[in-house]
């Protein structure tokens, strides 16, 4: 699949955002290594603290239908600006797809493909919690 078609069907996720109180739309797509695509959108709450990200939203629907192995994120944002993720995201990206790519697009600058691991440089993983 393209970047252009992740990015596509990124856009479409966003058309389900529910983000009433900061306005800001953000959706998400998800590339299994198999081909499949999971699409997210951010989800806000009366509570702001209760928030999920487009990106969390997008995986939480992958993992919780049997998908783990994870190729690429195509990220974007009512602003039509480069959507990194947040640093709770990098982290739960990580997880998953640590030789990943994150896809985001600017309106102006076109769009870039990164490196899960340049995003999250030293990630904490499981591998950390083996003792000695
Ligand atoms: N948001 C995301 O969906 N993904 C990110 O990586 C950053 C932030 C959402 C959460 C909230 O609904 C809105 O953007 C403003 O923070």
């Amino acid at each position: 699949m393209t970047k252009e078609a992740l990015l596509q069907a990124a856009k479409e996720g966003m058309k389900k955002s529910y983000s009433p109180y900061s306005n800001f739309s953000v959706g998400a797509a998800l590339l299994t290594k198999d081909g499949k695509v999971f699409t997210g959108c951010n989800i806000e709450n009366a509570s702001y603290g209760a928030a999920i990200c487009a990106e969390r939203t997008a995986m939480v629907k992958a993992i919780s239908e049997g998908y783990q192995e994870f190729e690429k994120i195509a990220i974007v944002c009512s602003n039509g600006t480069f959507a990194y993720p947040c640093g709770i995201c990098r982290q739960f990206i990580s997880e998953f797809m640590l030789d990943g790519t994150v896809i985001i697009e600017d309106k102006n600058e076109g769009i870039r493909e990164i490196p899960v691991k340049d995003l999250l440089p030293e990630a904490f993983t499981r591998k950390d919690l083996i003792n000695g």
